[in-house]
């Protein structure tokens, strides 16, 4: 067991005591305990293994011949998911396409290059209302049957959904679509370990237990921390990033991985951190970006803009390829600068550039650090980043598990059809 690390030295409030940390550790241990959301035991009492076994019979059908596939879900619905994709899935896998908006032109031009007789469709939304989701299903089904007929239509069809509960679940029951269970206590944003991510995992070849096991890891870890009353570092972090904000007025969390694979996951923590930690006029604002790329964007403002940012690193320490520049062209001193190393290289030259920068101009920064990018490591990663989050949500008194502002805006669209429809009548 290889653990992620978190280095915290050049942020600006000192590091937490064992009672600083106590009342939001114990509120939130006690909340986990009594299945205030599913999250944190989850990679303990994960119930995929089982899952896979229910509907094995019915995947193996849909399985052999897909090229394609498309995740039909949007926020909690989709960005964990292709966090775990965009991260790991081998060039061999199938092509992914995550649908996680309803811009008409978008998905026409993904339909046009699509083969409907190798392609499966995941819809997913815990609700089973969520318009974009089921509209976006509705087109794709119409699509499918115009090509494949209806009954063929429906065994290009999965389906994850609340257990009980939505359309979508009465959907699965009368076309007989097989269909994961999201457990009804867990929030879409903390879902990316539960069927959410792990069906596009499996259909990507990508190692599902190991993801599990890396986050079962890090829990384990967590635990132990605590029984020996030490702070594990996902609260420490919390505790400081909310001291920097509620002290020091940085309300900015800025998250910036060395990494283009891992450039979905900074997507995921905007989600993760706005939805969860945005309420009762208290928030920290994530801005997502991407190392080294964002070096020419970001980090101009990062060093003398407002000193209202902490920045998050994350670093992969050991990429799995030793890219060699060895210039052969004609002798220009910008060319001859970069030959005889390697793209790996430059790569921590730029990170530890940046870090730097920010170093050398008192701008509070973290650093996690992965070994290297694999399953187990990103198991790790998600987890890390979903404790985070809760936890720094109990430091703020806030419930990071609800989103009411993302419910009303629902309900408004909803409204807003039904009177477009009834317009469309009269
Ligand atoms: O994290 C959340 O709870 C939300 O972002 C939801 O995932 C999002 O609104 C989609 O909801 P549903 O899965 O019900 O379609």
């Amino acid at each position: 067991m290889s653990l992620i690390r978190v280095e915290t030295d050049q942020l600006l409030v000192e590091q937490t005591s064992y009672d600083k940390a106590q009342p939001a550790l114990q509120k939130f241990i006690a909340d986990m305990d009594a299945d205030r959301s599913s999250f944190f035991h989850l990679p303990a009492r994960s119930s995929w293994a089982q899952e896979i076994e229910r509907l094995q019979p019915s995947l193996a059908q849909r399985m052999p011949e897909v090229d394609t596939f498309i995740h039909l879900g949007i926020g909690g619905s989709s960005l964990g998911a292709e966090t775990i994709i965009r991260a790991l899935a081998p060039v061999k896998a199938p092509t992914f396409h995550f649908l996680d908006n309803i811009d008409p032109d978008h998905l026409w031009d993904v339909l046009e290059q699509t083969a409907p007789a190798r392609t499966l469709v995941y819809a997913v939304t815990k609700s089973g209302t969520t318009m974009e989701t089921l509209s976006q299903l509705i087109f794709i089904y119409q699509w499918l049957e115009k090509h494949l007929g209806a009954e063929t239509a429906k065994k290009h069809l999965v389906f994850c959904t609340d257990p009980d509960k939505g359309a979508l679940r009465q959907l699965a029951g009368q076309w007989n679509v097989p269909t994961f269970d999201i457990p009804t206590n867990l929030g879409g944003r903390f879902s990316a370990l539960g069927p959410v991510g792990l069906f596009p995992a499996l259909v990507a070849g990508i190692d599902c237990k190991g993801l599990l096991r890396g986050a079962y890891e890090y829990r384990e870890n967590f635990l132990k921390q605590i029984s020996e009353k030490q702070v594990p570092a996902a609260v420490d972090l919390a505790y400081r990033l909310v001291q920097h904000y509620l002290r020091h007025d940085r309300n900015i969390t800025v998250l910036m991985p060395y990494s283009q694979k891992l450039k979905c996951l900074s997507s995921w923590f905007t989600q993760l951190w706005a939805e969860s930690l945005g309420k009762g006029e208290k928030g920290m604002t994530p801005i997502p970006a991407t190392g080294a790329t964002d070096q020419h964007s970001i980090l101009q403002l990062l060093r003398d803009g407002p000193h209202d940012k902490v920045v998050g690193f994350v670093e992969i320490m050991g990429f799995q390829h030793l890219l060699e520049l060895k210039w052969q062209g004609p002798r220009l001193d910008a060319f001859e600068a970069v030959s005889g190393i390697t793209l790996n290289q430059l790569m921590d030259a730029e990170f530890n550039a940046t870090r730097q920068v920010l170093t050398n101009n008192k701008r509070p920064y973290f650093t996690v650090s992965l070994p290297r990018l694999n399953a187990n490591t990103l198991g790790q990663l998600l987890y890390f980043f979903e404790v985070l989050t809760a936890v720094a949500g109990y430091c703020l008194e806030i419930d990071p598990f609800d989103q009411p502002g993302v419910e009303e805006g629902k309900k408004l669209t909803q409204e807003r059809i039904r009177a477009c429809k009834k317009n469309q009548v009269t």
